[in-house]
């Protein structure tokens, strides 16, 4: 059983504390504390950490919830962006991308969004496949979006997806 948490820019430090520790664990550039705890702070932001037993999570057996993944959007008047998202590799296709998905769409909605969208790199496949199956549509490209790493590596394009969150049936 999942459970998620929710957190505005007045929430205090845990949920900082706690998504920047889980986006160690999901990207390889990953946001610090300092600089997860100023996106957190910024107005009409909010924050969901999803919580599952370990057994989620594919290790041990067990029952006590622990942080599994994580969703940071921003909404501004009726536009909305998904800022970042991820789950832990042990727990991934397990449904809570798509129920942290599922609970952005839903608030969204209630509160009067009309657009909400986010960039991914174009390579990203898990995510692209992600929110192709919640209705998000590709709607441009920002060339050379992602800086390469190294000089062995290219930088990359973003796909820019959009859906206008409706109620659902
Ligand atoms: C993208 C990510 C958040 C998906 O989370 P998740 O919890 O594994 O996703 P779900 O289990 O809810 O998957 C829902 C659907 O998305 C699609 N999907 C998810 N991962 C996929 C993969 N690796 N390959 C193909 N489709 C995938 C499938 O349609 C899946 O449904 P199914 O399992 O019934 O086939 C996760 O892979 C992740 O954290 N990746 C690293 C961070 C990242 O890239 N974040 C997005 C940045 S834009």
């Amino acid at each position: 059983m999942n459970s998620i948490s929710v957190f505005g820019p007045n929430d205090g430090p845990i949920a900082a504390a706690i998504i920047s520790a889980l986006h160690v664990v999901c990207f390889d550039s990953a946001w610090d504390l300092d600089s997860t705890a100023a996106t957190l702070a910024v107005p009409g932001t909010v924050a969901f950490i999803i919580e599952g037993s370990a057994k989620d999570s594919g290790e041990a057996e067990g029952d006590a919830l622990q942080p599994l993944g994580f969703l940071i959007y921003r909404a501004t008047l009726d536009e909305a962006e998904i800022l970042s998202l991820g789950v832990v590799m042990d727990a991934r296709r397990r449904g809570m991308g798509r129920n942290l998905i599922a609970e952005c769409l839903r608030r969204c909605q209630a509160s009067g969004v009309k657009s909400l969208f986010l960039e991914v790199a174009e390579s990203n496949q898990a995510a692209k496949s992600l929110y192709e199956m919640a209705g998000f549509e590709v709607q441009g490209r920002r060339k050379n979006y992602y800086k390469a790493a190294n000089k062995d590596q290219a930088a990359e394009d973003a796909l820019i997806y959009r859906i206008t969150p409706k109620a659902s049936p």
